[in-house]
Parts: structure tokens; sequence; C-alpha cells
């Protein structure tokens, strides 16, 4: 356990794609460290150790380093667990990209493996910035009135295009709902609470997916998971959501997210980023109006999360982006996809709070 005034000591197991945002917020957070790096593909650690002064380690020695208090895991999803649990075992606390498993079965020791002060994170974090935040105090002060219902949209033609090695994105723990679905669940748990109802329908259409940039491109990929999801989620409150999610749409019109209340509509923006403004508009009015950012961390970006979780180790407070709100929000997009196969609706066994609120700071 890292004293505190020491920083906390972080490794990185996985130097893909979403590395790169990580170690741009790490030269924003000093209260953070890192020490070392670590991939499969060693070649790849060797050249993102070099870029950044730290040590290229295997996965192994990375685990068993002395100078390394938190993992954080970039794997692909199939690895999350795996490599979540042999950091546990190894005495570090973890911080991982989401979703937190490929199933609750798989995921649910994780959460068990937390012991002796040990802690487990998740992504997403984007929850923690000024937008998600904003949103939520201005839902708690009241602004919208009683909050009915929420409505998400986010739909895509598919990541191949983009991506250098998209397949993990149409296998198990992939696809629109485990890629995209964290970043809505999980800002809908924080606006309106937990979910305890689902019904949905996910289908997929059978339309070829080819990689369409780097070495990979013109490889067709095969597709084992539904592309186009809708879900029904009945919140504890009472207030329902419509969840859309897709890799099936070239274009859309549709709103990416908001929420009803009683005395108004709030425009939630993007919670795959961080800062994004708010739009209110309120009953009786003629316009939308932009709400200035009044919680969340400024400026955040994908690392925050763990800062947070290291900020409340040192407290001895709960972390905000925690492996129970990771797995409710896991629980929920199996429920979607176990509803749709069985055509019924599915009673939710976890729960979890609303994380405490972010008041408006610079960095954890
Ligand atoms: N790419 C994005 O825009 C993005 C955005 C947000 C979150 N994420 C999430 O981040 C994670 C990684 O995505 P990415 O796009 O960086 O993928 P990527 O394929 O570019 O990188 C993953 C890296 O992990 C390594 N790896 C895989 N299994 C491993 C193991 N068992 N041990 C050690 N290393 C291993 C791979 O060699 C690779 O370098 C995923 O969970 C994804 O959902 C990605």
């Amino acid at each position: 356990m890292p004293e505190p005034q020491r920083p906390f000591r972080v490794g990185m197991i996985g130097v893909g794609v979403i590395s790169a945002q990580y170690f741009a917020s790490l030269e924003k957070l000093p209260k953070l460290k890192l020490t070392a790096v670590a991939d499969l593909d060693q070649a790849r650690a060797a050249t993102v150790a070099a870029e950044h002064g730290v040590d290229a380690r295997t996965v192994d020695e990375l685990l068993a380093s002395d100078d390394v208090d938190a993992v954080i895991n970039l794997t692909i999803p199939a690895a999350h667990v795996e490599i979540g649990l042999r950091a546990l075992a190894a005495g570090k606390h973890v911080f991982a990209e989401k979703p937190l498993g490929l199933s609750t079965a798989e995921a649910r020791p994780l959460l068990d493996a937390q012991t002796g002060g040990l802690r487990v994170g998740s992504a997403p974090d984007t929850v923690l910035g000024t937008g998600i935040q904003t949103a939520r105090k201005l839902v708690d002060d009241g602004v919208i009135g009683q909050p009915v219902g929420a409505s998400v949209h986010w739909s895509s033609p598919g990541h191949e295009s983009w991506h250098p090695a998209p397949g993990f994105y149409y296998q198990p723990g992939g696809g629109p709902l485990f890629d995209m679905g964290p970043y809505y669940l999980t800002s809908l748990v924080t606006l309106l609470g937990p979910v305890v109802k689902v019904s949905g329908l996910a289908s997929r259409s059978g339309r070829e997916r080819v990689v369409g940039k780097g070495p990979l491109a013109g490889t067709v990929l095969p597709v084992d998971v539904d592309t186009h999801v809708t879900a029904l989620l009945e919140h504890e409150g009472g207030a329902i959501s419509t969840v859309t999610v897709s890799f099936e749409v070239w274009a859309s019109r549709a709103p990416l997210f908001e929420l009803y209340g009683t005395e108004g509509t709030l425009a939630v923006p993007d919670p795959n980023r961080f800062s994004d403004p708010v739009e209110v508009f309120a009953a009786g009015s003629e316009a939308w109006r932009t709400v200035p950012e009044s919680a969340g961390y400024r400026d955040a970006g994908r690392g925050y999360g763990l800062a947070d979780m290291a900020a409340a180790i040192a407290a001895g407070t709960p972390h905000r982006a925690s492996a129970e709100l990771a797995f409710h929000v896991l629980e929920i997009m199996e429920a979607v996809l176990s509803a749709s196969a069985s055509r019924s609706t599915v009673t939710l066994a976890s729960t979890a709070p609303r994380p405490a609120p972010v008041p408006l700071a610079d960095t954890p």
C-alpha cells in the first residue's frame, strides 16, 4: 500500500490504440507515476516504453514488480478479468478498461478478490468529467423537475473503418452493446439511479465486416455478436430509459442522449467524452440554454478514474468508477441479451448506488 506522500505507482498492461489517451492524462495527474508497461506484443511495449521513458517488462515481470501499486489494464475485453485477477493476486490494485468482463459469471471473482484493502476500478471514467457531472447536478438540483425518462441513440456503421485491430469488437465483450453500452448505462445509473428490470431486442444483419485500415486492411472479420440492440430499462426510482446502440447505421439524425423531466428536458453531452456542454430546455421557455459547467473534473481524460480511486484509497472513502458499478452495468447488458433471446423481461440481481457527485475540481 502506498504511503500518502509518494505518488501512486502505476504499471500499464496493454499498450494499443487507447493507451495514448491514458499517457496524455498521466501527464496531467502528478499523484500518479507510470513506472512500466507490458504487452503480449513485446516489441510494441518496448517502442511505447522508450517513447515515455519508462521500463518495458513482460506481463509476469510487471505483475511481480515492487514499484507498481496499481495496474492499468488496457487489454482487449477477453483478457480483462484474467489480467485483473492476476494483478490482485500479486497484491496490486487494478483499474481496467470496459467492459468489466465478458459476463457476470466471469467478472464476479473480481468483486470478491478486493480483499486486504485492494480495489478494482473500471472505465468508463468519462462520467467523472464536467459533462455528465454537470448534468447530474442539474438533475439533483431539480432543474428538470422529476425525471420521467431518458432516450439514448448511439449508432455507427462499425469500428472496422478506423481501428487497426477491430476483431474484438465483433466477439463476445464487443458489439455495440458491450463496447458503447457502458458509457450510456453508467451515465444513466449516475443520473437516474440503478436499474431494476430490462427488456430488449438484439439482431445482426449479416453484413460483411472488413478491416478498413492498417496492416490488416481487407481482412474479413468473423461476427459473433449482435450488432443492433434496443433496450428498455426501468430505474429504481421509476424513470424509464430507451437505449439503442448499433453498428448497423450509416447515418442518423436521432439525438444522442436526452433526459425528460416534469419541468424540462436536458440534452446530455456525449458520455464517451469528458467535458462537452450541457443544454437545458425549461418548461415554458422558448429555447435551449447552454449551462456553464458546475461539477466534475475539468478537462479530464481517460485515467482520471484511477486517480479518483488512488485519492479514495488515501482517504479511506469509496471510489466512484467502482467494480460494483461496472458489474451492475455488465449485468444490465447481459440481461438485455437474455431478454432478447427469451422475449421476456428480466429482473436484475445486482444493484449499485449512484456514485458520490464530483464537485468542480481540476484533478482528483
Ligand atoms: N480504441 C478505442 O477508441 C477505445 C476507447 C475506449 C476504450 N477502449 C477499450 O480499451 C481496450 C483496448 O482497446 P484498444 O483499442 O486499445 O485495443 P488494441 O487492440 O489496440 O490494444 C490492446 C492491446 O492489448 C494487448 N493485449 C491483448 N491481450 C493481452 C494480454 N492477455 N496480455 C497483455 N497484453 C495483451 C494487445 O497486444 C494490444 O497491444 C478495450 O477494452 C476497449 O474496449 C478502446
